[in-house]
């Protein structure tokens, strides 16, 4: 036995995978534990498949022995939805790194799901992949498929969803679910490739998609704006949609988070004296610079062209997701609103969590023309954690996730529901609604294996 696995299971995983592919014990714990630290499991064995053949055979084994499995790529995922929290055996898909050519005529390319963000992002000199996040060095196609990614280009691509073309996909019988042919118009029945994006590994395990590329940027313009508040960031932002055409990038983050940036992280800061509130805005093409500097008037802006100097801006925003991690394990709270509500949410957020746990310390950034803000929470001492989650006694959530539901929002605008805001999903989803999604779920997985404690059955 192998934690609560029968020897007999994990020699027909070991026959399907080989040996070196079964993994137990210490080879297994890296596994367990999600980015954050502030999710750790425990997997009774790591399977790690080299073809969707392979992922095909292994889901077949765990159906007929009721095991339940945890799918799992890059694993930066901020929810918790891709590590063991209840024993899962952990699929990992990373030996799955297969790139095809990128068909130039199409722009589009097909990438197993261990393929990384950044791999098919340099897959064509001249072209790019339209979504665009922190950790596109190590999240993958897969978990980014599985999560529906967003990140710091939503206002121009839109997330993973909007950039998939294909997908190919076991179900839990084993199953392989092949369509990748990459039509931009294909009317022949449910879009399921759609809906697999986001699922969060509840209804298949996706072993391969075919994406939509998107033209490189030409010659880049960076520049961050000083703002008193994000009331200020936040009307510039909906300026500069309008109004710069070449715009891919509106990113908000405030003096709190860089302080420990520069404190800790050897950051500089950006704007000589600091400003409260800052709008990071990119774009690309004639006439971009010129768009900037009109838009930014006689606010403090830093501007950068080249790599470097763009670099340097960029560190300020996209190292945001580490300032809390300074101060302790955060919790990583992922919230939209509508647009004309998100100057309220970012305004009042941080007194909501005060009145739930005082000694809170809360930081603030975000893609500010989606709506959406993260809110990273580094509760007080007194916070009543239970072992092994991030999820604490759950006051700091029911505090942001009402206020968030009080204003028409969502209680996870990108990183999914995972294991963290389980619980909450009544706030923002019907009984009707969920009702619905069980019975997809029972069409999709009637084992009931694939990650059966993220989204609530
Ligand atoms: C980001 O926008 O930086 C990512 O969603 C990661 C995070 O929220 O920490
Ligand atoms: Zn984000």
């Amino acid at each position: 036995m192998s934690g609560n696995l029968p020897a007999s299971l994990l020699r027909q995983f070991a026959a399907v995978v080989g040996p070196t592919h079964v993994l137990t014990g210490d080879a297994a714990a890296g596994y367990a534990v999600d980015w954050t630290g502030g999710f750790t499991g425990h997997a009774p064995a790591v399977l790690r498949p080299g073809g969707t053949a392979e992922v095909a055979a292994l889901l077949g084994l765990c159906a007929d022995a009721g095991v339940a499995v945890v799918p799992q790529g890059g694993n930066t995922g901020l929810a918790g939805g891709g590590v063991p929290l209840h024993r899962e055996v952990v699929l990992s898909l990373a030996r799955l790194d297969r790139l095809s050519p990128v068909d130039l005529d199409a722009g589009q390319v097909s990438a197993g799901a261990g393929v990384s963000l950044q791999q098919v992002a340099d897959a064509d000199p001249g072209l790019d992949l339209g979504v665009f996040i922190a950790s596109r060095h190590s999240a993958t196609v897969g978990g980014a498929v599985a999560t529906n990614a967003g990140g710091l280009r939503v206002l121009r691509y839109g997330p993973m969803r909007a950039q998939l073309r294909g997908i190919e996909a076991v179900l839990s019988d084993g199953t392989v679910l092949s369509h990748m042919s990459g039509l931009v118009k294909d009317n022949t029945g449910y879009d399921y490739p759609s809906l697999l994006a986001g699922s969060e590994g509840t209804l298949a395990v996706i072993t391969a998609a075919r994406l939509q590329l998107v033209p490189r940027m030409t010659d880049p313009v960076t520049v961050i704006v000083g703002a008193d508040s994000p009331g200020e960031a936040h009307a510039l932002a909906r300026r500069a949609v309008w109004e710069v055409g070449g715009l891919h990038s509106a990113e908000f983050f405030t003096q709190v988070g860089l302080e420990l940036l520069v404190e800790h992280a050897g950051l500089t800061l950006p704007l000589r004296p600091p400003t409260p509130a800052y709008l990071l805005l990119e774009a690309a093409g004639p006439g971009a610079a010129e768009e900037l500097a009109e838009l930014a008037g006689d606010r403090p802006a830093a501007v950068g062209t080249g790599a470097a100097e763009r670099a340097r801006l960029w560190a300020c925003r996209e190292r945001h997701p580490e300032a809390a991690g300074f101060m302790g394990v955060p919790l990583k709270l992922d919230v939209s609103v509508p647009a004309a509500r998100w100057v309220r949410l970012a305004s009042e957020v941080a007194g909501v969590v005060a009145e739930a746990d005082p000694g809170a310390r809360v930081i603030i950034y975000g893609h500010v023309a989606d709506g959406n803000l993260h809110v990273n929470v580094v509760p007080g001492a007194d916070r009543a954690g239970e072992a092994g989650t991030a999820a604490g006694d759950g006051r700091h959530e029911d505090a942001v996730f009402s206020f968030v539901a009080s204003l028409g929002g969502s209680i996870s605008a990108e990183h999914g529901i995972g294991a963290l805001k389980a619980r909450w999903l009544p706030l923002v989803r019907s009984d009707a609604e969920r009702a619905l999604f069980a019975r997809l779920r029972a069409a999709f997985d009637p084992a009931g294996i694939l990650n059966p404690h993220v989204l609530p059955r």
